[in-house]
């Protein structure tokens, strides 16, 4: 045989072997298994890459408070303008006087240009407020909304006069209307005539936000967050519930009450790399708490607040000096249980009371608390201790969540799990920012995890590719591919949420992440649509799915097949996910036992067939799920699924029984 003709063969043997095994995988859809928790797929926020303050929080200006440890950054003043620190508000007492400059020809006055410049669109309505005084004699400034040109006369497009009464602070109002889309624009403030105003607390704020709150979310983002339908919302983090030190650590109750006065802290995703220092980057703590309920409200998910256990970010601080002693935690045991009553308490209590006080009287029905974030070892442990303790104490019913330290695996990670038992832990927050050969490896991770004891939160996870930490296909296939033994094992493991949730496209310190966002615009990576495509087909109960009597987890013989079965008691459809990590099409049968006859499935397909291709900003849907429809056919005793899977493809079949 010449050369040819054996290259020939080989590769027709090679096409038909990947063609010839048809995989038959058996789901029992008559016997419902383990019910699937509401809060199993969720999402995490932190505000890292921008992710409040200029992202999903809708404030346009920055630095609005004059609090900022420079307090000009972010603003260009003119003429006459001088920081007082006497203000309004006592935790945030900055603000700016604004005086004659002295001749008529000249002019006093500031300028900010948001999160790198104020994106307006046309027709839309924007909220300026702010609080001002006139202290001599009635007053006037003009608002502007101006173009970002690089010449000395920036146009104006709007302009409104604002006359200030003589006297005492006042909160001032107008509303702005855009007549033009920009994405560049800057607010400017001037004096007009002689008499001088003080400025306090200036803020830019579309009218549409999410629901159309006053002080509320970029609509867009937080529709994505809705379209996610996630079951649990943890908040506020992260690293930046510990700080870089004690006294930057997250404090919840600096972040309620009027904004006017919450007093801001600096971002500890500041110090992240060397070459990204932001020194700009601040919490504003204007999306605080409450608005952190609120929105887990809006959206429908179990709110999952995170709060310090005393302890300041490990990776920085080795020692056990850096930590609150033992006998001092007091103070922050208080804010765990204060926290409860402010979500939970009646309106009679302390707490609940300062809830109704911003607007809603009704508890959020907090039955959630996560206690440390990503804490290790013994420093962990025994501060953990007196917070569960007391918590069970006066809130026998909440679920109390602790967390197994940075590592999926490896010594600390067995110590956590360990002392978590002993706690005593309703959950255990595992974390795990791992490779592709993890993902693929680890689809049978939770099938040998106890039934007795804490369940699991999947609270951080996410496959970053070696050598390509971006939001590339084929890390999301390899996250739906795992998320099988997610579902899979639904009786332990609880919650799962990715992480980081958001970017913004300029500004970001970590990738890679779930949703993107400029000032503009924002994309939903393909990391995005594997949660939605898995929470969007959650089901209620696992039905078991087996190949030759084994899960469908990738394993030897199983040709990097992945699968996962669920009934959906609502609507009484089967659900069965099929993950094909091969570079080739692969077969499969799926009896569906206990349904009969010829069936429509309603199947949704996210497939690419560049594993480095992602979804950008210019191209916001390159990679999405497609919906279609096919039969599947009544076989002997079930129905059963036909198909051919393209190579490194996720579909998920619905099936009305
Ligand atoms: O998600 C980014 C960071 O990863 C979180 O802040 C922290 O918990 C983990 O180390």
């Amino acid at each position: 045989m010449n050369l040819k003709l054996i290259a020939g063969a080989m590769a027709l043997s090679a096409a038909l072997s990947s063609f010839a095994q048809t995989h038959v995988m058996d789901v029992n859809t008559g016997k419902k298994g383990a019910p699937i928790q509401k809060t199993m797929y969720g999402i995490f926020f932190e505000d890292i890459n921008y992710g409040a303050d200029g992202g999903l929080y809708g404030e346009l200006i920055k630095n609005r408070s004059f609090e900022f440890k420079q307090n000009l950054m972010g603003w260009t003043t003119f003429g006459n303008v001088n920081v007082k620190d006497d203000g309004p508000f006592e935790r945030c007492p900055h603000y700016v006087e604004v005086t004659y400059p002295g001749h008529d020809d000249r002019r006093s006055g500031l300028q900010n240009d948001g999160f790198g410049g104020i994106s307006l669109k046309q027709g839309d309505s924007y909220r300026l407020s702010l609080w001002a005084k006139a202290p001599q004699g009635n007053a006037s400034i003009q608002v502007q909304l101006i173009d970002q040109v690089t010449d000395n006369d920036p146009q104006d497009f709007v302009s409104q006069e604002l006359k200030i009464t003589s006297g005492e602070w006042k909160k001032y109002e107008i509303i702005l209307k855009s007549p033009k889309n920009d994405k560049e624009a800057s607010l400017r403030i001037t004096l007009n005539g002689k008499e001088p105003v003080c400025l306090e607390h200036i803020s830019l704020f579309p009218v549409n936000t999410f629901k159309n709150r006053k002080n509320g979310m970029r609509a867009d983002l937080a529709q994505a967050l809705a379209d996610l339908h996630p079951g649990v919302f943890r908040f506020p983090g992260g690293c930046i519930v510990e700080g870089a030190d004690l006294d930057s650590r997250y404090q919840w109750k600096n972040t309620i009450g009027p904004v006017e006065n919450r007093p801001i802290n600096e971002n500890r995703w500041q110090y992240v790399m060397k070459n990204r220092f932001s020194p700009d980057y601040y919490q504003s703590y204007g999306l605080g708490f409450f608005e952190y309920f609120q929105l887990s409200e809006d959206i429908g998910a179990e709110p999952l607040p995170v709060l310090n256990v005393g302890m300041v970010c490990q990776f920085q601080n080795k020692e056990e000096s850096a930590h609150v002693p033992v006998d001092e935690l007091q103070p922050y045991i208080q804010d765990c249980l204060d926290l409860i009553e402010f979500a939970n308490g009646d309106t009679t209590t302390t707490w609940g009371h300062k809830r109704a006080e911003m607007g809603h009287p009704a508890p959020f029905n907090l039955k959630y608390i996560a206690v440390g974030n990503e804490q290790w070892e013994d420093f962990y442990f025994k501060r953990l201790k007196p917070f569960v303790k007391a918590i069970r104490e006066k809130y026998p019913d909440i679920k109390i969540i602790g967390t197994s330290g940075p590592s999926p695996e490896g010594e600390s990670y067995e110590h956590g799990w360990k002392a978590m038992r002993e706690i005593g832990a309703d959950l255990v927050d595992e974390h795990f920012y791992s490779s592709e050969e993890w993902f693929l490896n680890n689809a049978m991770r939770y099938d040998s995890y106890s039934r007795k004891g804490p369940k699991v939160f999947a609270g951080e996870y996410a496959c970053h590719g070696v050598g390509k930490k971006w939001n590339h296909y084929e890390t999301s296939l390899y996250e739906a591919a795992f998320m099988t033994g997610l579902e899979r094992n639904a009786d332990v493991v609880h919650m799962a949420t990715y992480a980081p949730l958001f970017a913004h496209v300029k500004m970001w310190q970590w990738r890679p992440d779930m949703i993107w966002f400029d000032n503009t615009n924002m994309f939903k990576s393909v990391s995005y649509y594997v949660q939605q495509m898995y929470s969007c087909n959650k089901g209620t109960n696992v039905l078991k799915l087996t190949m030759n009597g084994k899960p469908v987890a990738g394993q030897k013989g199983q040709d990097g097949l992945y699968a996962t079965a669920a009934a959906d008691n609502g609507d009484g459809s089967v659900i069965v996910k099929v993950v094909n990590t091969n570079k080739t099409a692969q077969s499969v049968s799926v009896n569906l036992k206990g349904i009969k006859g010829e069936k429509t499935a309603k199947v949704t397909t996210l497939t690419c067939n560049d594993l480095n291709a992602e979804n950008t900003i210019e191209e916001p849907e390159k990679i999405t799920p497609k919906e279609s429809t096919m039969t599947c056919k009544a076989g002997k005793s079930s129905t059963v699924i036909e198909d051919e899977i393209a190579p490194m493809t996720f579909k998920v079949y619905r099936i009305k029984k």
